[in-house]
């Protein structure tokens, strides 16, 4: 199924409606804890701190837009309460481990440079994702007439975009090269994720 008819069939029925929204919050989650995991305690710029508590705020933002599907609760990010949960969970978590193990191999970092290098390569990579998916659910949203709304998360995306272009480019020279890597290894991991979706949505 093409992802626009996917959303549209999550839409449609607020079970999975609001399983999806949790499952996306449980995503942006995992991205807020991870950018804040990578910070250094003493380094950490405006931006990277501004960056993290954007995305908590998306994943609380995410949980709250659940409350305008009546009749349907997902109090926690427990396998029940998501969609293709074995994926969702799987995906940051292995672009990151496949993004350090690139670096590691490619450019022999380690520690903190390590650290602060896969931030830069993973959400890159994460952003082009959320860049392109959110403004599709937000079409399918107003064409069905939902009440659930993601513009204002949207808007915070565009900013994160640039914000890590601005970042990679003082980080390397190279940099187009290896965030075009990190979004190879990213498509792969998307792609499996949309077909585990597929397969929970169409059964
Ligand atoms: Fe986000
Ligand atoms: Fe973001």
């Amino acid at each position: 199924m093409e992802f626009n008819k996917l959303l549209s069939a999550i839409i449609n029925n607020d079970q999975l409606h609001a399983r999806w929204l949790n499952t996306l919050s449980l995503m942006e989650n995992t991205g807020a804890r991870k950018i804040s995991a990578s910070e250094d305690p003493e380094t950490v710029t405006y931006i990277i701190l501004k960056h993290a508590a954007e995305e908590h705020r998306h994943a609380f933002y995410l949980k709250k837009q659940i409350e305008k599907i009546k009749s349907v609760e997902c109090p926690t990010y427990t396998t029940g309460y998501l969609i293709a949960p074995k994926s969702s969970r799987y995906y940051l978590n292995q672009l990151d481990i496949d993004v350090c193990r690139y670096l590691k191999k490619e450019l022999g970092l380690k520690g903190r440079d390590l650290r602060f290098a896969a931030y830069l390569l993973v959400t890159y990579a994460i952003e082009v994702r959320a860049d392109e998916l959110y403004p599709v659910y937000q079409e399918e949203l107003d064409r069905t007439g939902s009440k659930v709304n993601v513009k204002s998360i949207i808007l915070e995306e565009e900013g994160h975009l640039e914000e890590m272009i601005n970042q990679l480019k003082s980080f390397s020279p190279e940099w187009q090269f290896h965030a075009d890597k990190a979004v190879e290894m990213e498509s792969k991991l998307f792609l499996q994720w949309v077909d585990q979706l597929n397969s929970e949505v169409c059964n």
